[in-house]
């Protein structure tokens, strides 16, 4: 995985290179430019005061003296007459001073010219002064300075920027070295960490620092770990509860199958025995059907088919499916509404809502209470409440009665034919459907189920 770090670094490296080199290269150019001008200007400079020396006193001994100075100084002079004859000279320079005088031109401005500029190729480099005087040339001062000596400034130069141009390179391969693995090292933890994620091992601990997007994507792989663990465990429980929920009644069919194929058993017992079991066998039917429902929308496909729905109407059908269960448990059940309220819903998802509902309301009831249903249009919200009059929920219970195989009586589940899981259907339902469900209720005295739908 030290992949990313190296492509990153290279890149790095590739570009910080090019910007360095051509900092480097212009800058070396530069530099070498003006040390070059600076020499042509004091030479310049140099035989332009020997001129003006010559000006004022053109004779022999200031001529003499001029050339005498120069035979000690690191540069040359050679003075000509207004026709190019050498008249004085310093040092040995003849043979190069000749070529050049010769190819002279003769129209040199009085502030002088370079006459030879070539530093690379040529043994010296060359300017011109013209000795005027009332109006007349008469003579040159031509100035000479070997190149050896710039050549070996510019050889130190390069090297200089050899040593410098080393050094950085060096410099910019530790620095990007360094950052690209701190650049990298959290992603790596990260991918280390959903490796492990995927392999189902949960206890990730990233170091999320600061506020920048590899920390959020840090927080967010924590958070993922954190709720892949909490689904694990759910699942489990869940697991967990299903076969516990299926072992009750099939020890009983078993058991009840076992005494009833007895030989000696009379007919009236034995069909006691198996209607028990068929009640078993009903309760197990339904539980199936419940979890099978609970799968469904579990999973992402769960989807709803809203129609607009005018629910006076849909409640004055549902009344009259249900009206037969409630009589023979002599209750009432009644709605109250206000034939104007419509709503989307998906009709048949939602009745299978108000079915559980009032399959609770019933079977949690005592004989002659009345369960009435009621829909309210509010400001943003169409809210429907279930009411009976029947044993209530007590207080500790009451935030936990929509968790899966949540019972407030334990015991009685069986013999009630609930399966718990009635109204965690109704919850998954009405979320979709953009609601909320809650109930309020008062132990002894009743329950009331409260639905808000979104309006519209
Ligand atoms: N109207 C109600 N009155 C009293 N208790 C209720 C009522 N509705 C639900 N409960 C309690 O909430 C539990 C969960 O309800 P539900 O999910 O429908 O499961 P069940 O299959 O037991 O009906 C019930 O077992 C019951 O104890
Ligand atoms: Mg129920």
């Amino acid at each position: 995985m030290r992949k990313i770090s190296f492509k990153l670094g290279l890149l790095f490296f590739v570009f910080v290179l090019g910007i360095e080199t051509v900092l480097f290269a212009s800058l070396y150019i530069t530099l070498v430019h003006s040390r070059i001008n600076e020499e042509f200007e004091q030479l310049l400079a140099r035989g332009n005061s020997h001129r003006d020396v010559l000006e004022k006193n053109y004779d022999p001994s200031t001529l003499e003296h001029v050339t005498m100075m120069e035979s000690e100084a690191e540069t040359d002079v050679v003075i000509t007459d207004d026709k190019g004859k050498i008249l004085y000279f310093s040092d040995h320079i003849l043979p190069a001073a000749q070529k050049i005088i010769k190819k002279a031109n003769k129209h040199i401005p009085h502030d002088g010219m370079i006459v030879q500029k070539d530093w690379q190729k040529e043994s010296h480099i060359s300017t011109v002064s013209p000795i005027r005087i009332a109006g007349k040339i008469k003579g040159y001062v031509y100035m000479f300075q070997n190149t050896d000596s710039i050549q070996n400034m510019i050889d130190k130069l390069k090297h200089h920027f050899m040593m410098v141009g080393i050094l950085s390179v060096f410099l910019t391969i530790i620095t990007i070295a360094l950052l690209s693995r701190i650049i990298t090292i959290p992603l790596i933890r990260m991918k280390q960490a959903t490796e492990k994620l995927s392999k189902g091992d949960f206890s990730v601990h990233l170091q999320v620092k600061g506020e920048d997007e590899l920390a959020e994507l840090g927080k967010a792989i924590q958070t993922l770990a954190r709720d892949l663990e909490y689904l694990k465990k759910e699942r489990n429980e869940f697991l967990a509860s299903i076969s516990h929920e299926l072992r009750t009644p099939l020890t009983y069919v078993k058991g009840y199958a076992d005494i009833a194929r007895r030989p000696n058993m009379g007919e009236e017992e034995r069909n006691r025995y198996l209607s028990i079991i068929y009640e078993e066998a009903e309760h197990m039917q339904k539980l199936v059907k419940d979890l099978f429902e609970l799968a469904k929308m579990d999973q992402h496909s769960f989807q709803i088919h809203k129609e607009l729905t005018n629910l006076c109407s849909f409640f004055k059908k549902l009344h009259d499916k249900m009206q037969p269960a409630f009589q023979a448990k002599k209750m009432s059940l009644v709605y109250y509404c206000d034939g104007s309220i419509t709503v989307h819903i998906d009709q048949k998802r939602f009745e299978q809502v108000m079915m559980n509902l009032l399959d609770n309301a019933l079977k949690y009831s005592d004989q002659g209470s009345i369960v009435s249903i009621d829909v309210r249009k509010e400001k943003h919200h169409i809210v429907i409440i279930v009411a009976d009059e029947g044993r209530g929920i007590p207080k500790e219970d009451l935030p936990h009665i929509f968790e899966r195989f949540y019972r407030v009586d334990k015991s009685r589940s069986r013999t009630s034919g609930g399966t718990g899981l009635g109204l965690a259907i109704v919850k998954e339902i009405v979320e979709a459907h953009g609601g909320a469900i809650y109930a309020a209720s008062e132990y002894g005295k009743g329950t009331n189920m409260i639905i808000t739908l979104p309006e519209g």
